[in-house]
């Protein structure tokens, strides 16, 4: 199978990029990585990405032009698509009309339910009865693209943030690579 070759966005810890590393190595998985992007030098994806010997780029965002930088190795990668995966910077609209190609980002909600931040806080405060992730595309709008793939789950009564978020990712690893899948058979 011929692979797409993909850029994942990181800012922290990066356990979606170690699990979508994980099952790019299948070889019928749609993509494989072959650059990492981190607006943070110490986040933790960094370590993993050239531990797996990934290309990584660490951008400053306070600089000027630090997109740029990015859309240029973007096409030296020869780049199709863009995973966003805990990256903590708005992509500008001019980025993702430069970058023509898709982009896409993993949320830990039920979407439109929840947009921005603070996620895990703000569902245990409305007290919703469920929760979950959305993989959708990124468009200009914050958390608003067209959804590709959600899953979702009972929240207990006595759930905390840590588990909250626990339970979140782990319906996270696979629905980040289920939703690429779908990308890639059904052609968007
Ligand atoms: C994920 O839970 C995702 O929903 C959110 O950021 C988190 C990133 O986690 N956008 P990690 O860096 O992949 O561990």
């Amino acid at each position: 199978m011929v692979k797409k070759n993909a850029c994942v966005f990181i800012s922290g810890e990066g356990s979606n990029l170690k699990n979508l590393l994980k099952r790019s190595r299948d070889y019928n998985f749609p993509i494989s990585i072959k650059l990492v992007v981190s607006n943070n030098p110490k986040a933790r994806g960094v370590n993993f990405a050239k531990k797996h010997s990934i290309p990584c780029i660490i951008v400053n965002t306070r600089f000027r032009f630090f997109e740029s930088i990015i859309l240029n190795n973007l096409n030296k990668y020869k780049i199709n698509i863009i995973c966003l995966a805990g990256y903590m910077k708005i992509i500008s609209k001019n980025f993702l009309r430069s970058f023509k190609k898709q982009v896409v980002n993993i949320h830990p909600s039920l979407l439109p339910k929840f947009k921005g931040l603070n996620t895990y806080k703000r569902i245990l405060k409305t007290k919703e009865i469920k929760t979950g992730c959305t993989v959708h595309f990124v468009n200009e709008k914050l958390d608003g693209g067209r959804i590709i793939a959600q899953k979702s789950f009972y929240i207990m009564l006595n759930s905390n943030l840590s588990d909250l978020k626990k339970r979140t990712q782990n319906l996270e690893y696979s629905a980040y690579p289920e939703a690429l899948i779908k990308i890639f058979r059904a052609s968007y």
